[in-house]
């Protein structure tokens, strides 16, 4: 039950869900700011004013982390703190705190891996279009010299966008995320200028003499309900093509598959994908970040409306989560993951990391005794981890593993209803308090896996 030698053991967290303290230090507005006070967008009006206060007690987090024996620390920095107007002037204070924050890591022994970009947009930019104009992703790249020019003496692994299907299909698509548009066209070009900010982010990091670069997606674990049924089959296909294959394809082949272009041409006359710029997306990388957390079976139903985080996928109908699911209602299957793992080695052959893996449960102290008892979450991590003990002995290159979360945050549209930590926090106090799953994951970091 053992991982290989020099896997990387990790936690992760993004800058909007842990750090508070928006309006200080310089901080310009992001879309979360502005989309969490929009009534209605976010439950119960939650916003990430004060979140986990990170940003006040990052060296006792760090500590936290090291007491829990990770070797790696998976964060994201906040754009508005480095430039609070998406372009031009550089906000010092805001490199300043992530600049405490990558030594205080680095004097513990945790190797940083740093997200540029985790959905936290500087107001400024959607201002002037978002993720649906060109500019945007030339002014992405930008920010990523700034930041790599501050921190890449310290820091290795730079990971471009997080979960750019998320800030795509739900900030554009369906209009659950910031900035909360509903327009397939409009998720259509927010694709292509996030990728295309990501080639040109990952041109720069690498001629900055970045050591690793990355990006990581959430594809999703798409399967026929009927795999004997031709029909599903092909919605499959379809639902694959709008999700995976429009950011794995031109990431690493160069090209966007003809079946998604089609799809695409229904909505727009793709006019912002110009010559060269599948080339630019294709820029190489180091290993590929995975998310994962739950499947998604898919059948054909004629006259079913399309599904607005899928544009396209009209007659096509997405199961309702069956049997064990989490507190946000993700369905709990494990296999999902080998497959997704096995798929993507055999159709990309790119070193992966598991850069999120992990579940909502509600546990808090318990009264007996104080602690969190999350037996569920361990139980998911050991399933979890064990998918990917399997996809490593058929052959699958991975790398490492980060849980999603080091303690609990703004969970988005969820607001801080849904905990996904490993680490407890009472948003009253601030207190933390490891679960009993971080105890638990501590034992498998110490042995570098399972032990029975
Ligand atoms: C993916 C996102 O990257 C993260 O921000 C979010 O909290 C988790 N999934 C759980 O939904």
């Amino acid at each position: 039950m053992r991982f290989p030698d020099g896997f990387v053991w990790g936690a992760a967290t993004a800058a909007y869900q842990i750090e508070g303290a928006v309006n200080e230090g310089g901080r310009g507005p992001s879309i979360w700011d502005t989309f969490s006070r929009t009534p209605g967008r976010v439950h119960a009006g939650h916003t990430g004013d004060v979140a986990c206060d990170h940003y006040h007690r990052y060296v006792e987090d760090v500590a936290l982390m090291a007491e829990l024996g990770l070797a790696s620390y998976r964060y994201s920095i906040a754009w508005p703190r480095i430039q609070p107007d998406g372009t031009g002037p550089v906000n010092p204070r805001g490199l300043d705190f992530y600049d405490r924050l990558t030594d205080e890591l680095i004097g513990r022994g945790i190797d940083p891996v740093v997200t540029l970009y985790h959905w936290d947009l500087p107001q400024a930019l959607e201002d002037r279009g978002g993720w649906t104009v060109r500019e945007t992703a030339e002014a992405f790249a930008e920010y990523a010299q700034i930041v790599h020019a501050r921190l890449g003496d310290r820091v290795r692994t730079w990971t471009t966008l997080n979960e750019p299907w998320c800030s795509a299909y739900l900030g554009y698509g369906n209009g659950v995320h910031a900035p909360g548009v509903q327009d397939p066209a409009a998720a259509f070009k927010a694709v292509h200028h996030l990728l295309l900010g990501h080639g040109l982010a990952a041109r720069a990091l690498r001629s900055a003499g970045a050591q690793s670069v990355s990006i990581t997606l959430n594809p999703t674990a798409v399967a026929p309900l009927d795999p004997a049924n031709p029909a599903d089959v092909d919605a499959a296909r379809i639902v694959d093509g709008v999700g995976n294959r429009i950011f794995l394809e031109p990431l690493l082949r160069g090209a966007y598959p003809d079946d998604v272009r089609e799809i695409m041409a229904r909505f727009t006359d793709l006019a912002h994908i110009r010559d060269g710029d599948e080339a630019i997306i294709n820029a190489p990388i180091d290993v590929l970040g995975i998310n994962y957390y739950t499947p998604t079976y898919v059948s054909a139903k004629p006259g079913q409306p399309a599904s607005p985080e899928t544009p396209g996928s009209e007659g096509i109908a997405f199961r309702k989560p069956v049997g064990p699911i989490t507190d946000i209602g993700w369905q709990i299957e494990p296999a999902a993951l080998t497959r997704l793992l096995k798929r993507l080695h055999d159709d990309y052959g790119v070193p992966m990391m598991i850069t999120e893996n992990g579940a909502a449960y509600p546990h808090g102290p318990s009264p007996e005794d104080g602690q969190v008892h999350d037996t569920e979450r361990v139980a998911y991590f050991d399933s979890h981890l064990r998918a990917c003990l399997d996809a490593i002995s058929h052959g699958v290159d991975l790398r490492g593993y980060f849980a999603w979360s080091l303690m609990d945050n703004f969970e988005w549209a969820e607001g801080y209803a849904k905990r996904f930590g490993i680490v407890h926090v009472d948003y009253t106090t601030q207190r933390r308090m490891p679960k009993d799953s971080a105890r638990w994951y501590q034992e498998v970091i110490r042995h570098n896996g399972l032990t029975d």
